[in-house]
């Protein structure tokens, strides 16, 4: 990003845009499916619950990876209050993709990363599409943590090969990263990253921007995820202390809630880049890394790589609070 990096002296600043990867308007998401899906071929499955946020891009990218594949998919959103449940954004794409949507209320104390916290709706959801002779698959918020049909982290194995797909591309032109920086939410890209990185390039950061959960509580989930991928890949390695690297300071107000911050990290990135971040996810995690960058975090002759992890759909829904803040 050359326009945005003649901001900062003496940093070079990439992107790596995931907001490409072509499923549904990109996103991480379509390098997790890739895995859960297969898995879930694989055990004969015909229909795919989930769960998350009314605007999640983890379910628009799910409906439209079983559309793909010929099956159907059950999507149980939560609906905190003020929330708006209109058909925009996210929400349409899923009415596109055929899915069937079912709400449950949220509140702001509710851990929408844990199945535990819909358990009982999908527990009925499962038994309905038995009753009927189908073949369900519970796949977890995120793609990775392993709870529900998924036995294995397989999101993650996802992002430890976009780290692959990174790690030759910039090896290629000199520009190995000395950090990358990208939004957390459930830990998985985060993991899959960092297992990548203590593989591959030991001196790339993987700084995980939360949107959603504590310092502590996104730490936890990153380090599980993690440890579970370097067993799954038979590494013999695991997390050290200094490993996961979690801000949660750019969380702000909370999930979703778009602040003045945010949308000036976006209006920044679209005027000097012409790339659209996100409301809930990008826009936030590159109000961080600006943030670093003023703060003169990275020493001087750093590369710095922003992944971009998509979550453009949520912008219509976010239109009004948008312009307020950019007062336009
Ligand atoms: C656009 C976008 N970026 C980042 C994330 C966070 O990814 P992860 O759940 O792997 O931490 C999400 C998750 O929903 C997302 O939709």
């Amino acid at each position: 990003m050359e326009r945005l990096s003649a901001g900062f002296d003496g940093i070079d600043l990439m992107i790596k845009r995931d907001d490409g990867t072509g499923l549904a308007f990109g996103g991480n998401k379509a390098r997790k499916l890739e895995f859960i899906m297969a898995d879930a071929l694989e055990k004969g499955a015909d229909t795919i619950i989930t769960w998350a946020g009314v605007q999640s891009n983890w379910c628009r990218q799910t409906a439209a990876a079983t559309a793909r594949l010929g099956l159907q998919s059950i999507l149980v959103l939560f609906r905190k209050e003020g929330v708006s449940i209109e058909p925009d954004g996210n929400l349409l794409l899923d009415s596109l993709f055929n899915a069937r949507v079912e709400f449950v209320d949220a509140t702001a104390d509710t851990k929408m990363m844990e199945l535990a916290a819909v358990a009982d709706t999908i527990g009925r959801l499962e038994e309905e599409v038995l009753e009927s002779g189908g073949t369900p698959y519970v796949a977890s918020i995120g793609g990775s943590r392993v709870e529900g049909s998924m036995t294995e982290p397989l999101g993650a194995l996802g992002y430890v090969e976009a780290f692959m797909e990174i790690f030759r591309q910039t090896s290629a032109t000199g520009d190995l990263p000395d950090a990358i920086v990208h939004a957390t939410g459930s830990g998985s890209t985060q993991a899959g990253l960092l297992v990548g990185a203590k593989l591959l390039s030991p001196k790339t950061k993987i700084i995980g921007v939360s949107v959603s959960e504590d310092e502590e509580t996104m730490s936890r989930y990153v380090r599980e995820i993690s440890d579970a991928t370097f067993d799954l890949l038979e590494t013999g390695t695991r997390v050290e202390e200094g490993d996961v690297i979690v801000l949660p300071d750019y969380l702000q107000e909370g999930y979703g809630i778009l602040t003045r911050e945010v949308a000036d990290a976006i209006d920044l990135v679209a005027t000097t880049e012409g790339i659209l971040l996100d409301p809930v996810y990008t826009g936030k995690a590159m109000s961080g890394l600006l943030d670093l960058l003023g703060k003169g975090v990275f020493p001087e002759g750093s590369s710095v790589l922003f992944l971009h992890s998509g979550g453009t759909p949520a912008l219509f829904p976010y239109r009004n609070d948008l312009l307020d803040h950019l007062d336009r």
